[in-house]
């Protein structure tokens, strides 16, 4: 048996219920664990770990997030790393205030609007040197530990360095992935394979004798990486972004095999992260507060949520009730019709953030709502919206992951960190994979009618995300929940769902995690499969009917999510003292609620 401190993945039998007093049978299935103190939740064991132990010793949130940032770069290194970006949310417990850490990469100096014209498609530019934005990881790094950290810099960088000397095992999810994609190559020789086309990163992954995947449970070192996090760790971030490192990146970048790319070592030296304010937005007497622009995520969930909040009406009495379910994909169709019409870069093109959210704009469009499938919804207008524009309908593939911790000081942090797609561009330099976030970018910078596209490629702008990194305060303001998922486009609908699960129906982390994932992304509606062991059993197919019967086209999916969560508890208990005073001394206690997507090899950790 595992202590409760340690990495637990604890599992229940029998009844599942929720405290609405919504009852599932629904066999085996993992429960959440709770703290006292502290917690991380990470989808790799190793990275909880190092982050728990961190924890421990007295460092923060923010020096438990370097620590286990630097491991899921190793351990889970096809979904994030130093040579991506990331979304942090941040509240600060000592100052009360919570901001917002943007991180995302950049395109180049260089860059013009046309890149991905002739490119070749999504796959091709997806594989090449035009995809890599600037990365923002090991700035945010640095920029985080100046101001929040209080373990000394260097000593978060042991873990990943330990682990990359002494090697970790593969994991079955990263193994296969590297299966899927070199059978996706029309030929494996060199200079014939497109993913994986970097010998490097070929040889790490694969085995090139008979171009297999190392298979799961292979003991994985990666020198290069330590060599990379002992320069960071002595040298700080400028130790990435000017120096030799930066060359090779630039390097790799423009002698790319398959397409070269224009990113420079001035790109690299230039790199700053912005702190920007937290997009929030009230709901059930709840603050929802998200990543802003460039990201989509804050604003598409606060507009999920807000629509929804409009609509009592229309809700079911339980996360998996077909009006329930109607109810969310129709404010997604109306979130991402905005979604795609408004956001890019607020640096570059104007973004109506607050009339997005504004509550008389939210009630006029949730009142397009019916009983029935709406179809697709066209964009509204909101108060500061300027037009006309064009939308970016792409919608991405799913190499992201979420991290949510919350420390002893109070303090909670809720990062989404990614190379974009699985394994990012497919290149390797010093240990870490190269991100293809620029292909977050649309592929043509206007409609047919000339009407310029708000997430079009600019020099120097950041691509639209929709990472969703939230924390959920409540009434008191007071942290109650910190949530994110990975997902592509899918995040978005996951997050807001996580939030429904909690504040809604009453769910724990876990519970709320374990249940099966439904979204519109104003296209088709999706439902997902259950997994036996790891996510509510129910009836797909009896659930797609009823859909159907409103009108709805719908797909039943695989499961993708990976979702890391903390809910935060303060009660009030009688403090020490005889019978007579007590009460008067009472005293606020924290109960810390994780909940880890086990579709992943998510983890809790903590005391
Ligand atoms: O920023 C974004 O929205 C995407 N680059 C995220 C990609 C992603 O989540 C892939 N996931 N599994």
């Amino acid at each position: 048996m595992m202590k409760p401190s340690t990495l637990i993945c604890s599992v229940a039998f029998g009844i599942f219920a929720s405290s609405t007093g919504w009852t599932v049978e629904n066999g085996d299935l993992p429960t959440a664990v709770t703290t006292k103190r502290e917690m991380v939740v990470t989808a790799n064991p190793l990275a909880t770990a190092a982050g728990a132990h961190i924890l421990k010793i007295g460092g923060t949130a923010t020096d438990a997030m370097i620590a286990v940032q630097t491991v899921l770069g190793l351990v889970e290194p096809q979904s994030s790393g130093l040579g991506g970006g990331a979304f942090i949310v941040y509240y600060d417990a000592a100052a009360n205030r919570t901001i917002t850490v943007d991180a995302r990469e950049k395109a180049p100096a260089a860059a013009t609007e046309d890149r991905f014209v002739g490119a070749g498609g999504f796959t091709n530019a997806w594989q090449s040197g035009l995809s890599v934005g600037v990365p923002g990881v090991p700035r945010m790094l640095e920029y985080m530990h100046d101001r929040y950290g209080h373990l000394p810099w260097q000593r978060l960088f042991v873990p990943a360095k330990v682990l990359a000397e002494k090697g970790y095992p593969l994991t079955e999810r990263t193994s296969d992935q590297v299966a899927g994609l070199l059978a996706a190559n029309p030929s494996c020789a060199e200079g014939e394979r497109l993913f994986f086309r970097d010998p490097t990163a070929f040889e790490y992954f694969a085995d090139p004798a008979d171009c297999t995947a190392r298979p799961a449970g292979t003991l994985m070192r990666n020198l290069a990486y330590a060599k990379t996090l002992k320069a960071l760790a002595r040298w700080g971030a400028d130790a990435f972004y000017q120096g030799p490192i930066a060359g090779e990146i630039a390097q790799a970048v423009q002698g790319d095999l398959n397409i070269p790319g224009d990113m420079t070592t001035e790109d690299l030296h230039n790199y700053q992260v912005v702190v920007r304010e937290p997009v929030c937005k009230t709901y059930q007497g709840y603050q929802v507060c998200g990543m802003g622009p460039p990201s989509s995520g804050g604003l598409a969930v606060g507009q999920i949520l807000g629509l929804m909040e409009h609509r009592p009406d229309l809700m079911g009495d339980d996360p998996l009730a077909v009006e329930t379910v109607h109810l969310f994909t129709q404010a997604g169709r109306l979130a991402f019709a905005d979604r795609n019409q408004y956001v890019g870069d607020s640096d570059f093109v104007p973004v109506p953030v607050a009339g997005m959210l504004d509550d008389s704009y939210l009630a006029e469009r949730a009142a397009l709502i019916t009983e029935v499938d709406m179809g697709t919804a066209e964009p509204g207008d909101p108060p500061g919206a300027v037009g006309p524009g064009a939308p970016d309908n792409t919608v991405k593939l799913s190499g992201t992951t979420h991290v949510a911790i919350v420390d002893r000081y109070g303090n909670a942090l809720s990062m989404t960190t990614t190379i974009e797609s699985s394994f990012g561009n497919g290149v390797m330099v010093r240990g870490f994979l190269l991100n293809n976030e620029l292909t977050d970018f649309a592929f043509s910078p206007t409609d047919n009618q000339g009407n310029l596209v708000a997430n079009r490629v600019e020099p120097n702008k950041r691509p639209r995300s929709s990472m969703s990194p939230t924390i959920v305060f409540d009434a008191d303001g007071r942290v109650a929940l910190v949530t994110g998922s990975p997902g592509g486009s899918r995040i978005i609908g996951y997050t807001a769902q996580s939030i429904v699960n909690v504040i809604d129906f009453g769910l724990d982390p876990q519970e709320a995690i374990n249940v099966p994932h439904y979204m519109n992304r104003n296209g088709r509606t999706d439902i997902e499969e259950p997994i036996p062991g790891v996510t509510l059993e129910y009836d797909a197919q009896a659930l797609a009917d009823a859909l159907i019967s409103k009108g709805h086209s719908v797909g039943i999916i695989e499961q993708n999510s990976g979702l890391s969560m903390i809910q935060v508890k303060e009660h009030e208990h009688p403090g020490p003292g005889n019978r007579k005073h007590r009460g008067k001394d009472k005293r606020s206690q924290r109960l810390l609620i994780g909940g880890a997507d086990y579709r992943r090899d998510g983890t809790v950790g903590g005391r």
